[in-house]
């Protein structure tokens, strides 16, 4: 799934509003400080380039990553209806964007600490005719600092809550989850510490009283031993003003992430499993790696067993099984 033609637009024109080595300096700063986790120690100010310079690097693998999650969370759930919508750390709008590919929400409410974020995501919210993208409500405010958030169907936090200390993000996470109605997302970076970080998380989640959609099978302890670690991974092609910014000539990259879909509401039973690594075509039988709702299996499919085969050429890393 790619961008909207509307959104992509939206974010040329305003990679053409600026100057171009400017906002390739600023991608340079922006990852500089991402790289040094430094967003909490040092105090940086986002200039408008570093949150364009944003828009144009991340916002598609981010967009790319919200999109696969919601389409596999509606395909368990299709009746699921979603119509409030809170986004905590909402940067520029990036998963308001990939619901609104796949699902109608009335309104949404995007909490975000810096301004110039706030200001490109309502700059790109306009180049939407949906009528939830007009009346949105953009906080601009710490999470932190608030002392509840407004309850919501879906509320969703997205490489956000791993940017804060680990004491304020327990403390936002809770306030999230006390707003949570049906289901609440969270997703980190693909990385050991992203994993580490989502594992703590995952523990407070289940802790407070809510079960895990996906991707686990099951409640219980991540059965993922070090060096392993639970994560997923999406290639995505590299837009022009994409690659322009990174000042790379490759036309494709590879996003990891790791990610928990929870609710409040106990799941029905369920048998499937979870892939969790590139399945490995070899002749004449196919591996397939499982977390299962009873911990991890390799599952090996032969050619003899022709549904199961056809089912395992098609399945991909992530995907349930
Ligand atoms: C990596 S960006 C992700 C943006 C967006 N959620 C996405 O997926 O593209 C993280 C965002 O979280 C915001 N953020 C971090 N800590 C926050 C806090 N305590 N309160 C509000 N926003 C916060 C940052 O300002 C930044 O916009």
């Amino acid at each position: 799934m790619f961008l909207s033609p509307e959104l992509h637009f939206a974010i040329e024109q305003e990679i053409a509003s600026l100057n171009s080595s400017h906002l390739v300096r600023a991608y340079e700063e922006l990852s500089q400080h991402y790289r040094q986790k430094s967003f909490e120690k040092v105090s940086f100010k986002l200039s408008k380039e570093h949150c364009v310079a944003y828009a144009a690097s991340r916002m598609p693998a981010t967009y790319e990553v919200a999109v696969h999650i919601f389409t596999e969370l509606f395909k368990q759930r299709p009746e699921l209806a979603l119509e409030s919508v809170l986004d905590i750390g909402a940067g520029p709008g990036t998963c308001a964007f990939a619901l609104s590919s796949l699902h109608t929400f009335k309104k949404i409410t995007l909490l975000e600490k810096e301004f110039q974020f706030l200001e490109l995501g309502k700059r790109l919210f306009q180049s939407l005719p949906d009528l939830a993208f007009k009346n949105a409500t953009w906080h601009l405010s710490d999470a932190a600092n608030m002392p509840e958030f407004p309850k919501s169907d879906l509320t969703i936090a997205s490489y956000s809550l791993g940017e804060m200390n680990p004491a304020v993000r327990q403390n936002v996470l809770a306030k999230c989850l006390k707003a949570t109605q049906k289901i609440m997302i969270v997703i980190e970076p693909g990385t050991p510490q992203g994993y580490t970080n989502l594992m703590t998380m995952r523990t407070q989640i289940i802790n407070q009283g809510f079960f895990i959609l996906a991707p686990c099978p099951h409640q219980n302890p991540c059965p993922i031993n070090a060096p392993d670690w639970c994560h997923f991974s999406k290639r995505l092609p590299r837009e022009r003003f994409h690659r322009l910014i990174k000042n790379v000539e490759l036309n494709y990259e590879d996003e990891k992430y790791c990610y928990l879909v929870a609710s409040p509401d106990e799941p029905p039973l369920s048998t499937l499993s979870r892939i969790i690594k590139k399945p490995m075509k070899r002749p004449g039988h196919i591996y397939v790696d499982l977390c299962t709702s009873v911990g991890l299996k390799r599952e090996v499919v032969p050619r003899s067993r022709q549904e199961k085969m056809r089912q395992a050429k098609k399945a991909k890393w992530g995907d349930s099984w």
